[in-house]
């Protein structure tokens, strides 16, 4: 699926823009602050319902105005299909599909497909683990319509309990109730732990070989799930922390304290967890090779080629490193956004439209 077309009003710094957009590589360039990563929010949001930064839609809707709109243009090689959201200050957004308003918003999930790739994601290694989860969970989010399901109850009945933690300070009956919430707990988590392994193993059959050729054959990298709780333990390690969580007054046990860890496997068979004890330049390859493996995931999963969004990122990248998400990035539909066209002189690679972004006006260039 290709974005064709996108249309929005009100949204961020735009007041009206319509934009053609080419099924190859399209630039959007300019200063600061002009709204080059508006845009790629705005595609986001089509995608996943949700903005790459976890903003409200009351802090997208344009300053002085009561609501927003995003109008996106799909097309594949048999058919047409429109999506029209509709962001409100107080209630929650409207979303239709060829006109025909959705239930859920999550009816949206698996229509188009992206992947975001912006400088922060460089440091996904070396960040706190919250950071990691993030990760896991936007992924999967798109890639699985049940996850989000259970993602969303999940963290309603941690909400709840951790209340009712607060609570029994002042009801120490309360406590009664809580093997009720405990149940639905171990329901919902049980099922996000599961898959979460899965999509770390789907994962790894993809990174090693990427990792492999991004590295010339130096270092070989694993994605190791380390669960708070296993499948096993989850039940009676809950249980037998109650005590410690009233204490506390917070949930200690469960997948919501999940982490992943990137173990490089070197040429003489030494294994590090690059967490920790990779330099800078390691960790930065390890993400590389995550957000390309990402790609190829959605590929494998969904049949369909996800539509590449990278913010300001080509800067942040080496020549090696520059020239290798570029080559590898083939014949996807590519929005990449920069200061400057410079960075793309000395290239081979194809652009197919450029834009120019000043102060939420887009002119084309071509
Ligand atoms: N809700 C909003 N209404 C109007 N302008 C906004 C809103 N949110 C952000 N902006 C403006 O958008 C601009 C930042 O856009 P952004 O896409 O992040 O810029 P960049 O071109 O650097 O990627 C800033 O000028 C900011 O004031
Ligand atoms: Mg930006």
């Amino acid at each position: 699926m290709i974005i064709s077309r996108l249309e929005l009003s009100d949204f961020r710094n735009y007041n009206e823009l319509s934009i053609n957009l080419s099924s190859g590589t399209n630039i959007l360039f300019g200063d600061n602050a002009q709204g080059k990563t508006n845009i790629l929010e705005a595609i986001y949001l089509s995608a996943t319902t949700k903005s790459h930064k976890g903003s409200k839609d009351s802090d997208i809707i344009r300053f002085g105005s009561e609501e927003a709109h995003i109008r996106t243009i799909l097309s594949n090689n048999e058919y047409e299909s429109r999506i029209d959201m509709h962001l409100r200050k107080n209630k929650s957004k409207g979303i239709a599909i060829d006109g025909v308003r959705l239930k859920k918003a999550s009816e949206l999930l698996g229509l188009l497909n992206v992947v975001f790739f912006s400088p922060e994601d460089l440091s996904i290694v070396k960040d706190g683990p919250s950071v990691r989860r993030r990760f896991i969970d936007m992924e999967l989010c798109q890639l699985d319509k049940f996850y989000i399901y259970n993602l969303n109850n999940y963290n309603k009945i941690i909400n709840q309990r951790n209340k009712l933690l607060k609570d029994m300070v002042n009801v120490p009956e309360l406590k009664e109730t809580l093997k009720i919430w405990d149940m639905q707990l171990i329901n919902y988590g049980t099922k996000i732990i599961e898959r979460r392994i899965s999509f770390i193993n789907n994962l790894n059959e993809i990174i090693k070989d990427i990792h492999k050729n991004l590295t010339g054959g130096r270092e070989t990298l694993k994605i190791k799930y380390e669960p708070n709780s296993t499948l096993d333990n989850y039940e009676s390690r809950l249980n037998n922390s109650i005590d410690m969580d009233i204490r506390y007054k917070s949930t200690s046990i469960g997948p919501h304290r999940d982490d992943i860890s990137f173990i490089v496997k070197k040429e003489n068979g030494e294994e590090i967890d690059i967490r920790v004890y990779g330099s800078q330049g390691q960790q930065r390859t390890a993400a590389l090779s995550l957000k390309l493996s990402e790609i190829e995931l959605v590929k494998k999963i969904t049949g369909d080629t996800p539509v590449l969004l990278l913010d300001d990122v080509l800067s942040e990248l080496d020549n090696n490193r520059q020239n290798y998400l570029l080559d590898s990035i083939g014949n996807i539909q590519t929005i990449i956004t920069c200061t400057g066209l410079d960075e793309f002189v000395n290239h081979r690679f194809e652009i197919d439209k450029v834009f120019k972004v000043t102060d939420g006006k887009l002119e084309s260039m071509d």
